[in-house]
């Protein structure tokens, strides 16, 4: 299993995974229109993170950074049918953050999400397993708080049971009054840093996520 970054540079195996990644897109994303779609995905501009399993392509996200503004529009993100909630979905929205933050020097996410994948998006916090917190004093005191000061850690770096991880994930974003780094409803990020760049879309709930500046996201 492989995670892949990459866009349409010509190269053919990366081409055979870009059909595949459409091919996905057209089958899981039944409102869009194909031709749209294709444009999009073999767009230079756009970027696309894959899941490759024996050469085969998973699922992807295809996105467009939006280098001067640092912020990033996902355009299309899906896993093939019989390979839905397994954890896919996950890896790849950890994998994109790390890629954009680390790659593109990107601060935040903006998608227009469906309906229906309004609840993946908000539960696209933190790292694979880990917990960010300490940063500051404010989440110091937040996380003390929570966990009675047994751990302070700046980075506390844990796999927990999945419950356990999102009563965490709401209690300190509770106390932080503030959004954690799933996607939320409410838009934070200043209106003329995104405005003009992305095309109203009715089909779906403006969503925005923040990347932690420091999270380790990927293993
Ligand atoms: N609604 C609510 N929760 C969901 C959904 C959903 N549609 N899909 C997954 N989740 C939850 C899972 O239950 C899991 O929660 P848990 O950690 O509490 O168990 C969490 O989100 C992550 O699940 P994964 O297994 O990582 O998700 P998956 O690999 O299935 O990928 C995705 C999620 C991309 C939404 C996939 O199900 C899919 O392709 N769906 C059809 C296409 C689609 O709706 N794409 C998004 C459209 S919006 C856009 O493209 C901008």
């Amino acid at each position: 299993l492989k995670f892949v970054c990459l866009s349409n540079d010509g190269i053919d195996e990366h081409m055979v995974w870009l059909i595949g990644l459409k091919n996905i897109f057209a089958r899981q994303l039944p409102n869009m229109p194909k031709e749209y779609i294709v444009r999009l995905v073999m767009d230079r501009s756009h970027k696309s993170v894959m899941v490759i399993r024996r050469n085969q392509v998973v699922g992807g996200i295809t996105y467009r950074p939006y280098v001067s503004q640092k912020f990033g529009e996902i355009a299309f993100c899906a896993i093939t049918a019989d390979e839905q909630v397994k954890g896919y979905g996950t890896r790849l929205m950890n994998h994109l953050k790390q890629h954009a933050r680390d790659v593109d020097g990107l601060t935040h996410f903006l998608t227009y999400a469906d309906n229906n994948a309004v609840g993946y998006f908000i539960k696209q916090a933190g790292g694979e397993g880990i917990i960010s917190c300490g940063q500051g004093i404010k989440k110091d005191i937040a996380y003390d708080s929570i966990q009675n000061g047994v751990e302070t850690l700046a980075w506390y770096n844990f796999t927990v049971l999945r419950k356990e991880r999102e009563k965490r994930r709401r209690a300190l974003s509770k106390v932080l009054d503030a959004p954690t780094e799933g996607f939320t409803k409410e838009i934070y990020l200043e209106k003329d840093r995104w405005h003009g760049y992305i095309k109203d879309y009715d089909g779906g709930i403006l969503m925005e996520c923040k990347i932690d500046p420091k999270l380790p996201y990927t293993d």
